[in-house]
């Protein structure tokens, strides 16, 4: 019913992900290089979420605003029928992102020199946000076989006894596309009212998630809600990140009292109308086009997998169970990351995410990111195969 084959040409429209390859890969870029990284979607928006858009903007007249009850009747109903957890239009704070989140929830509860548990290998602003409000971050590292990541709760107990104010949990799981099971987040939201550790819950990838796995909210399991601040978007799942839309889910009174104090401090305005208006498009209109998504993203995954081990037996592709990245084990071909990035970028002409990047648990890996038309998931692979045959020459 959608379109999810068309390849668009996303060049020269100021795109992170195809404009400003130079930059981040330091290479003198031409036009011949297929950026794979960053995760946004090379796909158009749903329809209906274009048409909402477009009728706002017809309307020609964008005065202050402020988030309509509309709007939030649209997230409680979808954070119901998608994640069967019930919560209350009065407990939604509104920001530009998931990550502005995050940082105003520690710039709201923790100090200069507080702690903050990460779990490595993870999206790294898990890492720079707090290091850039001068917190000292402790990484616990996940347990990680044959691509596959569990966290060893004996360990992360202690690690949350040592101290901790905060801990940001990525679930699911970038770069791993680990979708956690109910009983981890259950634990994990145990432990950390145990130890008095704020739970930042960033669930951006929860609506991502493969059958038969489900994604978990924390505030469907948890005992006690009143230390988790839980951050979620439509932007990863309806491909709207340069709309900047995103919002917090805040049990505790006080807390968002707090949190509404700090946004005042900084003079945040949380949406802009287009952010709101697609926003709420997305969840009253967008189950449909979801479900084509995963399907798509779903035959994506099986071809990088197939393809990639068929043809290069020493490289294994982790399935994720949610998200649309895939962590790709090159371990077994013994080069070091920097030989595996100038080849895959020089030989494949290929851009994608070093392991490293989300921690020292990363190395050996290269994230790739597959939302984009099956045709350029297969030229991106045949690049990465071309590559990895010149390496091993
Ligand atoms: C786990 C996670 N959180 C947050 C973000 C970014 O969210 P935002 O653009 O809303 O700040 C990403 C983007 O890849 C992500 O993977």
């Amino acid at each position: 019913m959608y379109d999810f084959t068309t390849v668009h040409n996303r060049r020269n429209t100021s795109s992170v992900k195809w404009d400003m390859l130079a930059e981040i890969y330091q290479i003198e870029v031409k036009d011949d290089i297929l950026p794979m990284w960053v995760a946004d979607m090379d796909f158009p928006i749903a329809p209906n979420i274009a048409d909402a858009l477009i009728e706002r903007i017809q309307d020609g007249v964008f005065g202050y605003s402020f988030p309509s009850k509309g709007l939030g009747e649209s997230i409680v109903k979808w954070v119901k029928e998608t994640h069967h957890t019930t919560i209350s239009a009065d407990w939604l704070l509104y920001e530009s992102g998931v990550i502005p989140a995050v940082a105003l929830s520690l710039a709201t509860f923790t100090e200069p020199g507080d702690k903050v548990l990460i779990q490595g290998p993870v999206y790294p602003p898990f890492r720079n946000t707090p290091e850039n409000l001068n917190r000292v971050v402790v990484n616990f590292s996940l347990d990680e076989k044959d691509g596959q990541y569990s966290i060893n709760f004996d360990k992360f107990e202690e690690a949350l006894s040592q101290d901790i104010q905060a801990f940001i949990f990525c679930n699911p799981h970038n770069p791993g596309g680990k979708v956690w099971s109910k009983e981890d987040v259950k634990q994990i939201t145990d432990l950390c009212h145990k130890y008095g550790v704020l739970l930042i819950s960033d669930e951006i990838h929860a609506d991502l998630v493969f059958t038969p796995h489900t994604h978990t909210t924390a505030l469907s399991v948890a005992e006690h809600t009143d230390h988790i601040i839980t951050c979620m978007a439509p932007t990863k799942t309806f491909n709207l990140a340069g709309l900047q839309a995103a919002y917090l889910i805040v049990t505790n009174e006080e807390k968002r009292l707090k949190l509404k104090n700090q946004m005042m401090r900084s003079a945040n305005m949380g949406l802009t109308v287009l952010g709101a208006t697609a926003m709420q498009a997305a969840y009253e209109t967008g189950k449909p086009w979801l479900k084509e998504l995963l399907d798509t993203l779903k035959e994506n995954i099986v071809y990088v997998k197939d393809e990639i081990e068929t043809h290069v037996p020493n490289v294994r592709v982790t399935e994720p169970n949610g998200t649309y990245l895939i962590w790709i084990d090159y371990r077994k071909l013994g080069v070091s990351e920097e030989v595996m990035m100038k080849t895959l970028l020089e030989e494949g002409k290929l851009a994608l995410e070093p392991g490293t990047k989300y921690g020292p648990e990363g190395e050996g890996f290269v994230r790739m990111n597959i939302a984009c038309p099956l045709d350029t998931v297969k030229d991106g692979v045949q690049r990465f195969i071309t590559a990895v045959n010149k390496l091993s020459i």
